[in-house]
């Protein structure tokens, strides 16, 4: 019979043990779901950058069910708290406890505090991964927008395909831009934190970088960050497909002799077949789910998963 379990604060100690559980979790389910184990890697190294990013981040705001015997993490969950929302992810279940209702005690700690604040819950959610969709759905997530993970390999000598039109505007954002990210985003998608893309600016492990389109006279037409050390571009909003294009563009070509990966709505179909046109193959599908889904988001995003976004 399984021992008892209890829901505690993620302390920073618990790193180690955290990254071990995520990549563990993705080996586990992917494998013997989709056969898929491989793409998360054989080390658990590169995930330690979720309890470490977060902690930087949201200090204090990571949740863990501790297995009430031994101690041992059986689930892990990182909140985010902003202006319009209350941003999750990941979630992640250690193989042993899946089934369990881990996943659903640290979701429904998370949803008690988002209706306390009188905040939307957010996430995004793997298509491919029915015990994820089928947990926040039956939450009350509702799913929104589409979004297909692309992934370029780009060359150590730069981008092959030309740049496309407006790529020569883009430019690195400056240390002061923060709010007016923030401000874009909130007009396009309705969703504000400013937090986030301070965080990037201000680059304190240089694993960041925030690539701002601007037209002739200055208005921002979209802006993307890169997740140097992560390996993914995104977050980010362009105001239309060749704004977008112009910034992933960029993006690419700054992250050369790597492969990027990235999401893009799959409803934008001419940005998809530019990117196509570069070579870009699909990984994953992901879908934006939010408890309060409100008037269609103009414009393109690029949610990520670090920090999570959608
Ligand atoms: C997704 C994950 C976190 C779920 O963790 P878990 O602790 O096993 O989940 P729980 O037992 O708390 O809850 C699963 C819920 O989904 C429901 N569910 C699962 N598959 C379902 C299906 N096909 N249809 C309907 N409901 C389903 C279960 O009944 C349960 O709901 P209930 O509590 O109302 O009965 C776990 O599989 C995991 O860690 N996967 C790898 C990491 C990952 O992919 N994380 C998500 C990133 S998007």
């Amino acid at each position: 019979m399984s021992s008892a379990v209890t829901l505690t604060t993620l302390l920073p100690s618990d790193a180690e043990a955290a990254a071990r559980l995520i990549h563990r979790s993705l080996v586990d389910w992917y494998q013997s779901r989709l056969g898929q184990g491989a793409r998360f890697g054989d080390s658990h190294e590169p995930f330690l950058q979720f309890p470490q990013v977060y902690e930087a981040l949201d200090p204090g705001e990571g949740l863990a069910v501790r297995d009430e015997q031994t101690n041992s993490l059986l689930g892990v969950c990182f909140t985010h708290e902003r202006e319009t929302h209350v941003a999750i992810g990941i979630v992640a279940t250690s193989p042993e406890a899946a089934g369990r209702g881990v996943a659903r005690k640290m979701m429904e700690a998370v949803l008690g505090k988002a209706r306390q604040l009188g905040k939307p819950a957010r996430l995004v959610s793997s298509l491919l991964n029915l015990d994820s969709f089928s947990l926040y759905t039956r939450l009350g997530f509702v799913p929104g927008t589409i979004f297909q993970d692309m992934l370029v390999k780009v060359p150590e000598s730069g981008m092959a395909a030309p740049p496309p039109v407006g790529a020569e505007r883009v430019r690195e954002a400056r240390p002061d831009e923060a709010s007016r990210l923030a401000d874009f985003e909130l007009r396009l998608q309705g969703v504000r934190r400013e937090k986030d893309y301070a965080f990037f600016l201000r680059n304190e492990t240089g694993s960041w970088k925030v690539l701002v389109l601007e037209d002739e006279v200055g208005g921002l037409k979209g802006f993307i960050t890169l997740g140097l050390s992560f390996g993914m571009m995104g977050p980010g909003v362009a105001a239309d497909d060749a704004s977008a294009a112009a910034l992933l563009w960029k993006g690419l070509d700054a992250m050369r002799g790597s492969s990027p990966v990235f999401l893009v709505p799959c409803a934008a179909s001419r940005l998809v077949t530019t990117l196509y046109g570069w070579g870009a193959r699909n990984v994953e599908l992901h879908v934006a789910q939010s408890t309060a889904p409100g008037p269609t988001a103009q414009g393109i995003s690029f949610p990520t998963f670090l920090p999570e976004s959608a």
